[in-house]
């Protein structure tokens, strides 16, 4: 039986535009490695790139995108609006969209439902939350330099409180959400699903010196397949209906995380990695004025 390539699926979102089901992540990329990074996911087939204000890596990451030579029209391409920019969302946009050498996003995230008052960080505003800023955004679609937005790290409380909102017209094209065995969040994907929000993964490999990669589970799946690791982790991520963006700056390992065709994970081995009962997270609120997650799924 022919084998969907994994790495050609796209998911729809609400607005009827398509999500790449890979997409490049760029946390944590530094400078003189993103930009390379970018060049090297789109030379090898990735259509989607994931970046974000606070990575502090647009200008490269647009100039990645530039010396790949793929069109920006072949390319998703998303950023997010950042803790301190609630209250200028529309200006906010224009500078990314400058660093990024772009003049329009395919996706546009608040990146946490976290209004930081720029006077002092360690305090939200009083007069202004996520809801006001997902307002000011939902403007922005109207202007053209952006197809879709979106939110990120948004429970179901904070989801479920937006929604209701009168002044909401708008429901979120994604929810990017941290989704890996280790975090699976099966109820806020569910939620997401029923709301008609796409699910978006970060980091499915688990991020940085990650305990998925000594999983024996995990280990012995991609044994039996003759694939690595990462490539289950993006696989099983992929076959369970969220888009997964994968970060690396190594040229090999942006390649290999691409290498999803001809193969894809069994019903039985999807269960399995399911089963995985280890628990972590690796992006955590302490270091915002807010508490934002209230356990896996809530
Ligand atoms: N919305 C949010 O708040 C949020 C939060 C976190 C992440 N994100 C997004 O999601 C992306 C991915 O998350 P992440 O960066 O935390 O982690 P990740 O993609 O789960 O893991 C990245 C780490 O895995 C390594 N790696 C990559 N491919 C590998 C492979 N094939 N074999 C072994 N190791 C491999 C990378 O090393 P090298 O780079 O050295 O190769 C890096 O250390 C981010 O870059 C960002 O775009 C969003």
């Amino acid at each position: 039986m022919a084998h969907e390539a994994l790495n050609k699926k796209t998911f729809k979102l609400n607005t009827g535009a398509s999500i790449p089901a890979i997409g490049l992540g760029t946390w944590q990329s530094a400078p003189g490695e993103v930009g390379k990074a970018v060049e090297a996911a789109l030379r090898a087939g990735y259509r989607h790139i994931d970046t974000a204000a606070a990575y502090g890596n647009e200008k490269e990451v647009g100039q990645g995108i530039k010396a790949s030579g793929v069109p920006r029209s072949e390319i998703f391409l998303t950023t997010k609006l950042n803790n301190p920019d609630h209250k200028r969302a529309a200006a906010a946009l224009d500078d990314s969209l400058k660093a990024l050498g772009t003049d329009y996003l395919d996706l546009y995230l608040m990146h946490w439902p976290c209004s930081s008052d720029p006077s002092d960080m360690k305090k939200v505003y009083s007069d202004w939350d996520y809801v006001d800023t997902w307002h000011s955004m939902q403007k922005l679609v109207d202007t053209g330099k952006v197809k879709a937005i979106g939110v990120s790290n948004f429970g179901i409380t904070h989801l479920e409180r937006l929604l209701k909102d009168p002044n909401t017209t708008t429901v979120p094209a994604v929810n990017q959400i941290e989704l890996h065995p280790g975090n699976p969040s099966p109820k806020l994907v569910a939620y997401n699903a029923s709301k008609g929000i796409h699910s978006s993964g970060y980091s499915p490999l688990g991020s940085s010196d990650s305990p998925l990669s000594n999983n024996e589970t995990l280990k012995s799946i991609a044994e039996s397949k003759g694939r690595s690791v990462a490539q289950v982790l993006l696989a099983w991520g992929i076959q369970k209906g969220w888009s997964v963006l994968p970060k690396s700056v190594t040229p090999s390992r942006v390649e290999a995380n691409f290498a999803l065709d001809g193969w894809s994970l069994t019903d039985d081995e999807i269960a399995k990695i399911d089963a995985v009962p280890d628990r972590f997270k690796v992006c955590t609120d302490g270091w915002i004025p807010i508490q934002v997650f209230f356990g896996d799924d809530e």
